[in-house]
């Protein structure tokens, strides 16, 4: 960070202790209206009677609803407190990156410091802490990695676990790595905090520490449902949310979507409802309406919108203006945004699911649990009564939805949490303290999956390759990708498209057919006849010779600039992480026929277990579990190539297609993971027969491989 910290004292470090009191510093006028805010909030009455019972105990659970006042205050307590005293930090984590950031800043603003000095924020990619950083909001994830290099959790004083009914894969972890930290360090602190938890069970996980509720208030919030199931769900939620606007009083209002490429569209299309309609309509009847999307990949700059008022009426004594925030399920409890009145629930969220036979994770579309119904239904009652309209009927409610989401212990791969835990030194992972179990066939498969990249050896103890890929904040076959990419020397392209493959699409998809047909021209101008992995890489230069001198270069090429820029950013980090583990950034000459031959071989070297081989029209057929699976729409040139690796699948109708495809030479497969593909313990079948074709013609040598103008070979499987 560049600039000079401002001269802060924490007030405990003061004589007089207690923040407000014992400041001298002068402050803004927003400072005293905010501590009036502050008072105000639900939480502040119980103020002392926390801190008491924090005093007291080493856990505490603490349940409110959102929006009292956990997050932003409990952490300004402590520092009150004394807690931070001794150079001692308190964390407290976030599932979401939206949320750790708008939070961090929020809580500067109140305390009145300079947000990345005294109180800072840590999201995957990008640290805004100091020295002298006291208060650090960083997401779940980010806490796990600093576990696993400090068991202890030295640094902190208290460590807060918000959200926790959120039950990501990071929160679980941390709930059983902060037992072990808390039996080891007597004067560390734990704080569980949720709107809404299973307080029985969790409870019982942590030794009956005591649990702590504020009352809520709540205004009654009327329940509107459709009375058949709607066909088409985003055109229902547009015509909903156009309807609200022109007949309903003042208020703003909330749609939950499911992702941010729906977000985009229906923002566009709510727009331009709107537009029309206050063309058709006399100017007085009209009321102004601003439309905000909201969803974790957000800008900050665009995040801060979200917290402004609505706009103002056109004229004075005219109509109030309206917000109309269009988010994914993250408005659920992690921001509180004021001023909604009016919900409006699409009933869907996108869910991870992992297919442990064919050892792949897909992002699904689902219906959301009745607990995250309820909750979303509660942010139209904070401050009056509400409606929230819900674009599903009742029995579908009553039938379709589950009672709470599954855990995402329960359906995620758990290829980095068991890496994770085998650096920390945790043998007996089967009976490892969860929250919840994660089915044992999950964890035998990560192990056995961590064993065939390398990453732990046979007694299940971490290699040195595994100690490395560690310290990636990445999926495990996506960091061997990166660190193997050094032997074939073009560890600058791996990191390069490895920062790609961490951001949503750089491509965009514009409405209208017309829009859609300049698009698909524009993006051919990239496609490498190898893949996807290789045009993302050929966009990215393209992008990096040309967005200083042609400012609308993204835009007239579809393309999004922001993640692009989002991508530089995150490839600027990953290159000081190789730094800093002595990894040298390499690259073959780009006039050699290796230089993209080299790129594709280190993935294979990273992603040969998601390899698979052209059986007919466009299925294919996955290594070892035999898996029908469709090629998904790709930049490879060539129609069905024999061999191709796929960074992911989506269930699609019914079908396991793949996404983010290279067309391989299945000779590398050899050379790169010998154990694997041993024919000799390779099950029987037909990418067997194909793998001895190919091992045969490799040991004639007529299938060298190596360079970009070979001929991909590999007989028919037809
Ligand atoms: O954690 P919890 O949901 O209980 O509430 P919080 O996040 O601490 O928010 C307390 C209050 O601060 C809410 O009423 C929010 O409206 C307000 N807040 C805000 O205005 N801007 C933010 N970025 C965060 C919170």
């Amino acid at each position: 960070m560049s600039g000079k910290p401002r001269a802060y004292i924490p007030p405990h470090m003061k004589s007089n202790g207690g923040w407000k009191q014992s400041t001298s510093r002068h402050h803004s006028r927003k400072f005293y209206s905010l501590q009036e805010f502050r008072e105000k909030l639900p939480i502040a009455q119980f103020r002392n009677d926390i801190l008491k019972s924090i005093h007291s105990n080493q856990i505490v659970i603490l349940q409110g609803e959102t929006g009292c006042g956990k997050s932003t205050q409990i952490p300004q307590y402590l520092v009150e407190a004394g807690y931070t005293a001794n150079g001692m930090r308190i964390g407290c984590t976030q599932p979401r990156r939206v949320a750790a950031v708008s939070i961090a800043r929020r809580v500067a603003e109140e305390m009145d410091v300079t947000l990345g000095y005294e109180v800072g924020y840590q999201i995957r990619f990008d640290d805004k802490t100091s020295a002298g950083t006291f208060l650090t909001y960083l997401t779940d994830g980010r806490l796990v990695t600093e576990a696993v290099h400090d068991p202890k959790m030295s640094r902190y004083s208290v460590v807060i676990l918000d959200e926790a009914h959120e039950r990501t894969v990071s929160t679980d972890i941390l709930f059983s790595l902060m037992k072990r930290a808390l039996t080891r360090r007597k004067d560390l602190k734990l704080i569980v905090m949720s709107a809404t938890l299973d307080t029985h069970k969790f409870q019982k996980y942590f030794n009956d520490a005591p649990l702590f509720q504020v009352p809520g208030k709540m205004y009654p919030v009327q329940i509107l449902y459709t009375p058949q199931s709607v066909c088409n769900c985003l055109s229902a939620c547009i015509d909903t949310v156009v309807q609200i606007h022109t007949l309903e009083k003042v208020g703003d209002i909330l749609l939950f979507l499911s992702g941010e490429e729906e977000i985009t569209k229906v923002c566009a299309a709510i727009e331009k409802k709107l537009q029309k309609y206050s063309e058709d309509i006399d100017e007085e009847e009209i009321s102004e309406a601003i439309v905000l999307p909201l969803y974790s990949l957000l800008p900050p700059s665009q995040q801060e919108e979200i917290f402004k008022p609505a706009p103002k009426p056109r004229y004075p004594g005219g109509k109030p203006g309206r917000k109309i925030i269009v988010a994914t399920n993250i408005a659920e409890t992690s921001l509180t945004i004021n001023g909604i009145v009016y919900v409006v629930d699409s009933g869907l969220s996108k869910q991870i699911g992992y297919h442990p036979r064919i050892r792949t994770e897909s992002l699904t579309q689902t219906n959301i649990s009745k607990a995250s119904a309820n909750q979303r239904a509660g942010r139209a009652g904070r401050t009056q009564p509400g409606k929230c309209y819900r674009m599903y009927t009742e029995e579908t409610y009553e039938k379709k939805f589950p009672a709470t989401t599954t855990p995402e212990i329960l359906r995620s791969n758990l290829r980095s949490l068991v890496l994770q835990l085998t650096m920390l030194g945790v043998e007996d992972l089967i009976h490892f303290d969860f929250i919840d179990h994660p089915a044992p066939e999950t964890i035998t498969r990560a192990l056995e999956e961590l064993n065939y990249i390398g990453a732990i050896d046979n007694d299940g103890k971490i290699t040195d390759l595994g100690s490395q890929m560690v310290n990636f904040p990445m999926d495990p076959y996506l960091s061997k990708f990166v660190i193997e990419a050094v032997k074939y020397n073009c560890s600058r392209e791996a990191v390069s498209i490895a920062a790609l493959l961490s951001v949503p699409s750089i491509f965009l998809k514009p409405l209208g057919h017309e829009k859609q047909l300049q698009a698909a021209l524009a993006h051919s101008q990239f496609h490498h006849p190898f893949g996807d992995h290789l045009t993302l890489l050929n966009v990215y230069h393209a992008w990096l010779s040309k967005y200083k001198t042609e400012p609308d270069w993204s835009h007239r090429n579809f393309l999004n600039e922001r993640n692009l820029r989002t991508a530089d950013n995150i490839r600027i980090q990953l290159s000081r992480l190789m730094s800093r583990l002595k990894l040298p950034l390499t690259s073959t000459d780009f006039e050699s026929p290796h230089y993209y031959s080299n790129i594709r071989k280190a993935l294979t070297a990273g992603f040969f277990m998601q390899v698979a081989v052209h059986q007919r029209k466009n299925e294919y057929i996955t290594m070892k579990d035999n898996l029908v699976v469709s090629q998904g729409i790709s930049t490879i040139e060539k129609d069905c190539p024999e061999w191709i690796l796929f960074d992911r699948v989506l269930r699609l109708d019914g079908r396991i297609v793949t996404t983010t495809l290279t067309q391989i030479s299945p000779s590398w497969l050899f050379d790169v993971a010998p154990s694997y593909f041993d024919l000799r313990t390779f099950p029987d079948g037909r990418v067997r027969d194909a793998l001895e074709t190919v091992l045969k013609r490799k040991e004639l040598g007529r299938e060298d491989g190596e360079s970009d103008e070979e001929s991909e070979s590999g007989e028919s499987m037809e």
